[in-house]
């Protein structure tokens, strides 16, 4: 079995992050959305991996490399432009052969424990298999209609009046038959070749598509705030760990849910958990509170966070309002000066959000 993951696309609603940065990139308690992804795939057996890259085909080869850090080998499948997910499998049908396969949406962050789903279907004789989740907004995903024992009767993408409540989350299954639905079907409304559409096709051709019901978390990353709720489940889901070289000074209190990774520092400061405080990061005389990610090489001085996410080599420091449910991206610097006038001065890029209290 072979494994495909998605990470072409634009990103357009985490702007300004995303502007300098492939979304499947920015990281989950300290660890890129992608690479969980990866993870999974590996640990469903799975060492061949495709990945399809757009304009931040630089950035996700560089961050990948050949995959052997994961024990996988990754294959670069770039697509001109996104022209949608069964466009994509379309495009990697030499990758792919006739061997069954996984198709992950590289931005999408599921609860632990689906390897052995994708296990399953190896050994199955399903053409398809789709994982379902109940959601409260089915109008913006792929939908399902399930009959009374539990087979599909229909599929949708993004149904204005949905017929239930069930979506299709961004990890499918496929053996080699997905590859004539793909030639079959036309582009939708919004001028995309839809997975959906090619998996209603494989159904009204009379193949087997079965369906789970996932009811673990699940989230598709696609506006900040969903990037917050990825951030608690999956510091709720990690075992703590204090790296040997991580320091904590005499006067600072670090809860049991902390992880701090090598080199981290923390000074007359108190950390509590859920968290995660990356390398060489140093937080003094400070306070960082439940669920927040602070990334690789920050410094964090005379400040207080909590349920946020700050990425690399960001400074925070002297800021009196406590920061909450934010999002900081790269280099950023958030702090005070003495020069007057005493008024907010501020260096925001395009498409960034700043809220007084
Ligand atoms: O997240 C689950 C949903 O994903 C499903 O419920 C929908 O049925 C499915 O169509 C898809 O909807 P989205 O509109 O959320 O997909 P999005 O455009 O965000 O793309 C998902 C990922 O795939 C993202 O990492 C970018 C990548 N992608 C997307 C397109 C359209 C590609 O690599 N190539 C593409 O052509």
């Amino acid at each position: 079995m072979k494994g495909l993951i998605l990470s072409g696309g634009k990103g357009t609603r985490l702007y300004p992050l995303t502007y300098t940065r492939a979304k499947q990139l920015i990281p989950v308690a300290n660890e890129p959305v992608l690479f969980r992804v990866i993870r999974a795939i590996h640990d469903a057996g799975i060492s061949e991996i495709g990945v399809v890259t757009g304009d931040t085909d630089a950035e996700i080869r560089a961050a990948v490399g050949d995959g052997s850090r994961w024990g996988v080998r990754a294959t670069f499948i770039p697509q001109e432009r996104p022209a949608g997910l069964a466009h994509a499998v379309k495009i990697s049908q030499d990758f792919l052969g006739d061997d069954r396969f996984v198709m992950f949406l590289g931005d999408n962050v599921i609860q632990g424990g689906i390897s052995a789903l994708i296990e399953q279907f190896a050994h199955s004789d399903w053409n398809s298999q789709i994982v379902l989740t109940r959601v409260p907004d089915p109008q913006h995903f792929g939908v399902a209609e399930l009959n009374g024992d539990g087979s599909i009767k229909r599929l949708i993408e993004k149904p204005a009046r949905p017929p239930s409540d069930l979506a299709l989350v961004g990890i499918y299954m496929f053996d080699a038959s997905v590859f004539a639905a793909v030639q079959a079907i036309e582009p939708s409304q919004r001028g995309e070749l839809e997975i959906t559409d090619a998996i209603q096709w494989l159904l009204t051709q009379g193949y087997g598509v079965h369906a789970y019901v996932h009811t673990g978390w699940w989230i598709d990353t696609g506006k900040p705030l969903d990037m917050l709720s990825a951030n608690e489940h999956v510091l709720d889901e990690i075992a703590p760990e204090v790296a040997a070289n991580a320091e904590v000074a005499a006067d600072s209190e670090v809860g049991r849910h902390v992880t701090l990774q090598p080199g981290a520092r923390i000074r007359n400061s108190t950390v509590r958990g859920p968290s995660i405080i990356g390398e060489n990061t140093v937080i003094e005389n400070a306070y960082v509170g439940p669920y927040t990610s602070i990334y690789h090489d920050c410094t964090l001085t005379n400040c207080e966070i909590e349920h946020s996410i700050v990425l690399e080599g960001s400074q925070i420091s002297g800021v009196p309002t406590r920061i909450v449910d934010s999002m900081i991206g790269r280099n950023a610097i958030v702090g005070r000066t003495v020069r007057k006038p005493k008024a907010l001065k501020m260096n925001l890029g395009d498409y960034s959000n700043f809220w007084l209290p």
